[in-house]
């Protein structure tokens, strides 16, 4: 089962850098570039792996503080909303790259700063 775990959790990071990685993705992609879907992608994945992480703690005996990954979950949310509804949009608003990759520095700074 530690084995599930490290996999999730190696999944779990790789997705977090898809989400680092698509503000520069979308930067490159210029000013007048709709919203790439990867951010969605990224969104899928950190919730996947993340949820599965928290759902199978009592299998891999682990204790994670519920209020943290509540607050991650919905901070997770706030970026696939905002995603979403922009994907469709011929051009994303020039704040939306930004607003993105903050609220994903704001979940980093979660995981790692609140034990
Ligand atoms: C943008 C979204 C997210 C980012 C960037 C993110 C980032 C991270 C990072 C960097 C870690 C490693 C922390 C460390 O080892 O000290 C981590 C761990 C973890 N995350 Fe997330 N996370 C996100 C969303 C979520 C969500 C929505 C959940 C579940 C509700 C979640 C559940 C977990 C769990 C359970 C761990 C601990 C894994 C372990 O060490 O066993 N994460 N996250």
């Amino acid at each position: 089962m530690e084995f599930v775990r490290l996999l999730l959790v190696f999944l779990h990071l790789l997705g977090m850098a898809m989400l680092v990685a698509m503000f520069f993705v979308q930067n490159r992609a210029g000013k007048d570039a709709p919203l790439n879907k990867g951010w969605l992608h990224g969104v899928g994945l950190q919730l996947v792996t993340g949820v599965a992480l928290y759902a199978l703690a009592p299998l891999t005996d682990k204790e994670y503080n519920h209020v943290k990954l509540g607050i991650k979950l919905l901070v997770l949310v706030v970026i696939g909303g905002l995603a979403a509804a922009n994907l469709n949009k011929p051009k994303a608003p020039s704040w939306l790259p930004q607003t993105l990759v903050g609220l994903v520095v704001v979940n980093v700074a979660l995981a790692v700063f609140w034990q």
